[in-house]
């Protein structure tokens, strides 16, 4: 069992490589369902000192309200971009700041993004977030189980956020996996570190899957991603 600092260490760097290579495969292939899309709504122009008091107030209450860190809200920005994601799912909402962070990646390329939140309070304060940020138009927000919200969306999706119910990450993945994800899209794990063990039968799955490239990794030297990329020809 590795110890966090160990995982710091080594696994950053080990993974660093592997990851680079997902970012390629993403985004070298054109996405089966890349192509500027009807009906995409266009880029806001929103002020940016305003954006940043809006981030800056829900980072300060992430701790009450589970969100990502800052640093993993700025990385799935950065992979929405460059893996020209275009119709991106996540599952557990809370108050918004996740999404606010994968929507404002679709502005470049256009696209939508559907998240879903089972408390009612966390979904109308993700929606009221979500409109200060100028992102009503690109980010839907369902209220519901997203066990049962997952299997009535058509999908197909480029990009999954997953980070509800750690427990549920196995019957997520069997909602989605083959039909509601594209060959060449990525379904993301968050909390796979430090909360291994709740998801431990979805991470011994997806590792040894043979349709995916699976990594682990930090960008805050603590907690963490699982990165599992959908091979394009199987
Ligand atoms: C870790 S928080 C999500 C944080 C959010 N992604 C962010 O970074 O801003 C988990 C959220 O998932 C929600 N949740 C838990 N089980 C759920 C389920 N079955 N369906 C939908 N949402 C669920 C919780 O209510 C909680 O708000």
């Amino acid at each position: 069992m590795e110890t966090k600092e160990q995982f710091s260490r080594r696994g950053f760097l080990k993974t660093t490589g592997v990851v680079l290579s997902l970012f390629a495969a993403a985004t070298h292939v054109q996405s089966a369902i890349a192509g500027t899309a009807e009906g995409d709504p266009p880029p806001v122009k929103r002020d940016p000192a305003q954006l940043k008091r809006l981030l800056d107030e829900m980072d300060a209450k992430g701790y009450q309200f589970w969100s990502v860190p800052r640093k993993d809200g700025e990385f799935l920005h950065l992979l929405v971009k460059a893996t020209r994601a275009r119709n991106v799912l996540e599952l557990g909402t809370s108050h918004g700041f996740s999404a606010i962070w994968m929507g404002l990646g679709l502005e470049e390329a256009g696209g939508r993004l559907t998240t879903i939140e089972i408390d009612r309070e966390r979904y109308d304060l993700a929606r009221k977030h979500v409109s200060e940020a100028g992102l009503s138009q690109r980010v839907t927000c369902i209220k519901g189980d997203a066990h049962v919200e997952v299997a009535k969306l058509e999908g197909p999706f480029d990009f999954v956020f997953m980070d509800a119910d750690k427990e549920g990450q196995m019957d997520y993945f069997k909602k989605l996996f083959p039909k509601k994800l594209v060959p060449g899209g990525i379904l993301s794990a968050h909390n796979a570190i430090g909360q291994a063990n709740s998801m431990k039968d979805y991470l011994e799955m997806i590792r040894k899957h043979p349709n995916f490239d699976t990594v682990t990794l930090s960008v805050t030297m603590d907690d963490g991603f699982c990165l599992s990329y959908r091979h394009r020809i199987s």
